[in-house]
């Protein structure tokens, strides 16, 4: 039986643990402030929206969702910014011209949180009560009980993504395990309730895709005032803007062969390296390398010497994200140009990527399972020549 382990973060956003990898998918600290920090805001989108009004992206290891939220949630900010800056207003605006074109394609091996992702809620307030409903101390330990929020998802993002999946995935309405989930008490108050209203309605309807004028006197005459209003703005986006959302399921690294897309921006936010290699390895950001247009960037949370390596390995210039708010380093960067490079890697990170500390995962098939990337690279690692990361730490140190 499929079991889910949500719980409230840090900035009211949910995130979730997972038992089989005993990893959290999502930082304690906040699940929707780290795909903004992480992904959103060091990929520099305003500068590149300044530029093009064509967007490619690539959100591996999707989840349930928050880089590819944040990124539309930034994005229609941006755009309602735009038109405002320029004196227009949405409403007077009568084109069938689509003013930006976005393509998203997501990828996640685990349908249940790809079904799910639209009824995740974002912005709890407050979360006086905030335990666990399963057992887990370090986690709890790191749970406030009052939220802090720097960033919020606006309702009509959720609403976007129901009708994109809907659209794309019709199973969704017949999938057993996914609605027994959705339904379960048990996980309610993880749930944004609009969203899985409008989800039964359509179901209800008994239609794939609910016909816009209909569904619009629906809203009218039941739903809540603000649904309807997350409702209309969510059509409002989509009719000046060309959302083209394709999410798919399955192991990344099939999926991504048969990809022709040149992608401008790839987030990977898969599980640690020790703990899922296979997305981390020199072989697959070989193909990556393949995926990513000349001008576009992945960006990834991980700051291994391994991850690196492999990055460089597999033809990229890699630099660091930097957090100018915390003053701190927290990822790295990939790319095709030099100039993209805006936080180079240090001294320090050069010498350690030459350290065993430094040797890459591999997996030139790609379709290596987990435990034998870590075999072959346990393997490797003992038997090089290269100096430990603790002995160059120590001389390097010794050297300052
Ligand atoms: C750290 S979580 C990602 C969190 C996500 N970005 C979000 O916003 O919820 C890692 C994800 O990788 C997925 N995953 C693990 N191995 C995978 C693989 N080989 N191919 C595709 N997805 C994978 C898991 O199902 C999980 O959802």
């Amino acid at each position: 039986m499929y079991v889910l382990y949500p719980y409230f973060t840090n900035d009211g956003s949910v995130g979730l643990y997972s038992p089989e990898a005993d990893d959290i998918y999502h930082s304690t600290y906040g699940a929707l402030t780290e795909a903004y920090e992480k992904f959103i805001l060091p990929a520099k989108l305003d500068d590149f929206l300044k530029k093009n009004n064509e967007i490619k992206i690539l959100d591996i290891c999707y989840g349930i969702g928050y880089n590819t939220k944040s990124f539309l949630n930034y994005f229609f900010e941006n755009f309602e910014k735009k038109l405002s800056d320029l004196n227009i207003n949405i409403d007077s605006i009568d084109t069938d011209n689509k003013l930006n074109k976005i393509f998203i394609k997501t990828i996640d091996n685990d349908k249940n949180l790809v079904y799910l992702s639209p009824f995740i809620r974002c912005n709890k307030k407050n979360i006086f009560n905030n335990k666990l409903n399963f057992k887990n101390e370090k986690i709890s330990k790191l749970l406030n009980r009052k939220t802090k929020s720097k960033y919020k998802l606006e309702e009509f993002i959720n609403i976007i993504l129901l009708k994109k999946i809907i659209k794309n995935i019709p199973e969704i309405f017949d999938d057993e395990e996914f609605n027994k989930i959705l339904k379960n008490k048990k996980y309610k108050r993880y749930f944004d309730q609009n969203t899985r209203r409008l989800f039964e309605f359509y179901k209800n309807q008994g239609m794939k895709y609910t016909l816009l004028r209909r569904l619009n006197v629906f809203l009218h005459n039941i739903y809540y005032r603000n649904l309807s209003k997350s409702y209309k703005k969510a059509v409002k986006y989509l009719k000046f803007n060309d959302f083209d959302f394709e999410p798919e399921i399955g192991d990344a690294r099939q999926l991504i062969k048969e990809d022709k897309n040149l992608y401008n921006f790839i987030f990977l936010d898969a599980f640690t390296p020790a703990k899922c290699p296979v997305l981390w390895t020199v072989d697959f950001f070989k193909q990556l390398h393949k995926n990513l247009a000349d001008d576009g960037m992945i960006l990834t949370y991980s700051n291994s010497a391994a991850v690196r390596n492999a990055f460089i390995q597999a033809g990229f210039w890699v630099g660091k994200i930097y957090n100018k708010e915390n003053d701190k380093f927290m990822g790295t960067i990939a790319a095709k140009k030099l100039e993209l490079i805006k936080s180079g890697l240090s001294e320090y990170d050069l010498g350690l990527i030459k350290t065993k500390a430094g040797i890459p995962y591999r997996d030139e098939s790609l379709s290596l399972d987990n435990e034998t990337v870590i075999l072959k690279h346990n393997r490797e690692v003992e038997q090089s020549n290269l100096i430990s990361s603790s002995k160059f730490i120590k001389t390097f140190r010794g050297c300052k």
